[in-house]
């Protein structure tokens, strides 16, 4: 699979750190194919995070996704010498749900700062990519 969903998370765009999250992507070898700025609704934020609905974090977890805008964005990559798909590989670069716990040079490392404000959000599976574009991009047409 040569795709995956990404998407910068409130605390990183109020940080200011956007633009240089989407430079440290597109550095690593991923092309954007695909970008929005949306802010989730309640709803589409507990849809977005369904798997953690019961969890005792996710309350807290879908007020932070609500509390400012979002940039979500499609990646496409091709290495037909590496073992790893798009989905493994941007799992690489952001690093470690913990940012505390995430490898020196990992996204998560250099502008998370805790749970759950980690700064960027990668698919991790093909199944999770197809339901995370489809509820981020509901809207669209195209
Ligand atoms: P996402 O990119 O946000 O999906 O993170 P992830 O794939 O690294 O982790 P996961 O999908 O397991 O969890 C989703 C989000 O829920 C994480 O980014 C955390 O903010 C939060 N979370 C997950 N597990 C815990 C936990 O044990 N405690 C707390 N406080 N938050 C958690
Ligand atoms: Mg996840």
């Amino acid at each position: 699979m040569n795709y995956t969903f990404a998407m910068i998370k409130p605390d990183a765009i109020k940080n200011n750190n956007m633009g240089e999250i989407i430079h440290r992507i597109e550095m690593a070898g991923f092309c954007i194919v695909c970008m929005e700025m949306r802010r989730f609704t309640q709803h589409t934020a507990e849809e977005f995070y369904a798997a953690h609905k019961g969890k005792d974090y996710f309350e807290n977890l879908i007020r932070f996704t609500i509390s400012g805008p979002v940039v979500g964005m499609v990646l496409h990559s091709y290495d037909p010498d590496a073992s790893t798909d798009t989905i493994d590989r941007f799992r690489t670069l952001i690093g470690n749900t913990y940012p505390n716990k995430a490898a020196v040079g990992t996204l998560r490392a250099e502008f998370g700062k805790g749970v759950p404000n980690n700064a960027i959000h990668g698919s991790d599976s093909f199944e999770n990519y197809l339901k995370e574009v489809k509820i981020f991009f509901k809207d669209k047409e195209n």
